[in-house]
């Protein structure tokens, strides 16, 4: 496999709104796109688009919300992942496995918050970073 652009970094905040404030007021981002519930993932998101990237906000969405671990730890909120594209989702799942990194579930690809399939490798072989890897726009 080989790494390709970063898409984006996910950034868990305990309140968008209060992120979104900080974002456009205090770096004057200026395309930040509407909230939208990803229930199925107990997260809310809204993107910062930026000229090479985008900042993902990440509110807990429900009791359950695997973010909430997170705050609990960070509760101002924090850096949470960073996001790359590759280019064949699988078979960068395959080759991280067999390289003895830890998928999470179980390697099963999920629909994340571009509608593309995505997977994480566990921040323990990743040198402390959560890493997100996207399929990237026309690739599979
Ligand atoms: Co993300």
């Amino acid at each position: 496999m080989q790494i390709g652009r970063l898409n984006h970094v996910g950034v868990a905040t305990p309140s968008i709104a209060q992120s979104v404030a900080l974002y456009r007021d205090m770096l004057g981002a200026t395309r930040i796109r509407e909230p939208f519930d990803l229930p199925e993932q107990g997260v809310r998101v809204c993107f910062v688009d930026l000229p090479n990237a985008q900042v993902e906000l990440i509110e807990p969405l429900g009791d359950d919300s695997p973010i909430h671990g997170f705050l609990a730890r960070n509760p101002r909120g924090g850096q949470h992942h960073v996001c790359f594209e590759v280019p064949d989702i699988i078979a960068a799942r395959d080759e991280l496995v067999a390289r003895g990194a830890t998928v999470l579930r179980n390697g099963e690809p999920r629909i994340g918050a571009h509608g593309v399939p995505v997977i994480f490798v566990h921040p323990k072989d990743m040198g402390g970073v959560l890493i997100e890897l996207m399929a990237e726009p026309g690739g599979h």
